[in-house]
């Protein structure tokens, strides 16, 4: 891994236009192309990449909750692509799943993208096509959806965790498919960083900050320096009563916000062996008198209440190394099968409540998420805990969640440990 002071200067000087709002809607362009940047500190040569209108990450697009987004996408890149909008309970036919919703937009083509954001909050969106190159090259941005009522905060700002694997002079390594990654943790970078979208805060001040993990395999130990609050939510929906910054861990795709007076200069660290590593911070400038009100909840989403479960299922995730498994697309596998396939897991009702087991048989973590609904894992007392769209899973354990499948259509399943996602880990369900 790179010196923890090669970060330091690190902070995202990317130009975030954002989307341009008319009543009830906001519309924007994405414009899928190769990027040239710096990534390392200036000096350094830049990396080829995969971005979106010209920058790594895309642009942060927001829209109002309740409101509409139309986002017209373009593919100028050599090969096909589509857009998933991570975390949005939005119609089956805009999840932006090559196979499963549409058919990849080839190179040349466009696609428009229409959906109402039912639910405030922080999201992402990405590839969702050879997605562990694709991401991995920088094809992903930040989705926000505005609270009809915002919290009182100073600033909003926006951090985009990544993990590159580079060399030296910067050029990002093309190993991808690496057997040896897909049977282990995934591809982990060598370089990771925060590209934070406002980079200077006042003492005093609250911010809040959204986290948002776009790493493709690696999970982020969070270690935040210079903040005292709350964290108010997890993968977008709030939680009822704010709770501690201590133990944040972040597996590829899962989000926190933070809402947090500030006590001195601001620090994102990753918690590694060799002890913390910088992925990004916020000087200061100036001070003011810190309000001195308590963090209070944000408003809940409506997400819908779970019922006694009509079905309870099981998803054992096997394969990997130590498992058996070493090579091929085949790797990885959910109930005794890898990949995509004709049937789908499970078939529910829609409105239906299911109850699934989570078993995690391998030796390695894994992300489990689902498209088009929000979920909430079980607490050891067996009460529905926090609501999530990916749930960590460590090796060895198993969590239960329970889900009401309230929206139709062909929804995919899947480690979010991209690598692991490639090498088999997916699967999808069906809402009738
Ligand atoms: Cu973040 Cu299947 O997606
Ligand atoms: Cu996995």
């Amino acid at each position: 891994m790179h010196r923890r002071d090669f970060i330091a200067a690190m902070l995202a000087t990317t130009l975030i236009p954002r989307a341009s709002f008319g009543a009830g809607a906001a519309q924007t362009r994405l414009i899928a192309q190769p990027v040239q940047q710096v990534l390392l500190p200036p000096g350094n040569g830049p990396t080829q990449l995969l971005g979106f209108n010209g920058s790594v990450p895309g642009p942060e697009v927001r829209v109002g909750q309740g409101e509409r987004l139309s986002v017209a996408f373009e593919n100028r890149l050599q090969q096909g692509s589509a857009v998933h909008w991570h975390g949005i309970r939005l119609p089956n036919p805009m999840d932006g799943v090559p196979g499963l919703t549409q058919d990849p937009v080839a190179p040349g083509e466009a696609f428009d993208y229409g959906f109402v954001a039912p639910d405030a909050g922080t999201y992402w969106y990405h590839s969702h096509h050879l997605s562990h190159e694709q991401v991995a090259r920088g094809m992903m941005g930040p989705l926000i959806v505005e609270d009809s009522t915002p919290p009182d905060v100073d600033h909003d700002i926006v951090a985009l965790l990544a993990d590159w694997r580079l060399d030296e002079d910067g050029t990002l390594l093309d190993d991808f498919g690496n057997m040896h990654d897909m049977a282990h943790g995934g591809r982990m970078g060598n370089y990771a960083k925060a590209f934070l979208s406002q980079t200077r805060v006042a003492t005093g001040q609250r911010i809040r900050l959204r986290i948002i993990n776009g790493a493709t395999d690696r999970i982020f130990p969070l270690v935040l320096g210079g903040l005292d609050g709350r964290v108010v939510a997890l993968d977008g929906m709030p939680v009822p009563a704010p709770r501690a910054m201590a133990d944040i861990v972040l597996a590829p795709a899962q989000r926190v916000d933070i809402i947090a007076d500030v006590t001195g200069p601001v620090r994102l660290d990753m918690a590694t062996r060799q002890g913390d590593y910088r992925l990004g911070d916020l000087d200061l400038s100036g001070e003011v008198t810190p309000r001195g009100t308590t963090i209070a909840a944000l408003a809940p989403n409506r997400v819908a209440t779970p019922s006694t479960p009509a079905q309870r299922l099981t998803l054992t995730m096997s394969g990997g190394a130590m498992g058996g498994r070493h090579g091929g697309d085949d790797i990885w596998s959910f109930n005794g099968l890898s990949g995509m396939r004709p049937e789908p897991f499970a078939s529910f009702s829609q409105g239906e409540t299911a109850r699934i087991s989570l078993v995690n048989d391998t030796r390695f973590p894994h992300g489990i998420h689902l498209h088009g609904h929000h979920f909430h894992e079980l607490t050891p007392e067996g009460d529905p805990g926090d609501l999530r769209d990916t749930s960590l899973v460590a090796a060895g354990e198993t969590r239960d969640i329970l889900c009401v499948f309230d929206n139709p259509g062909r929804w995919m399943l899947h480690c979010h440990m991209l690598s692991h996602q490639a090498a088999g880990m997916k699967t999808w369900v069906e809402v009738t």
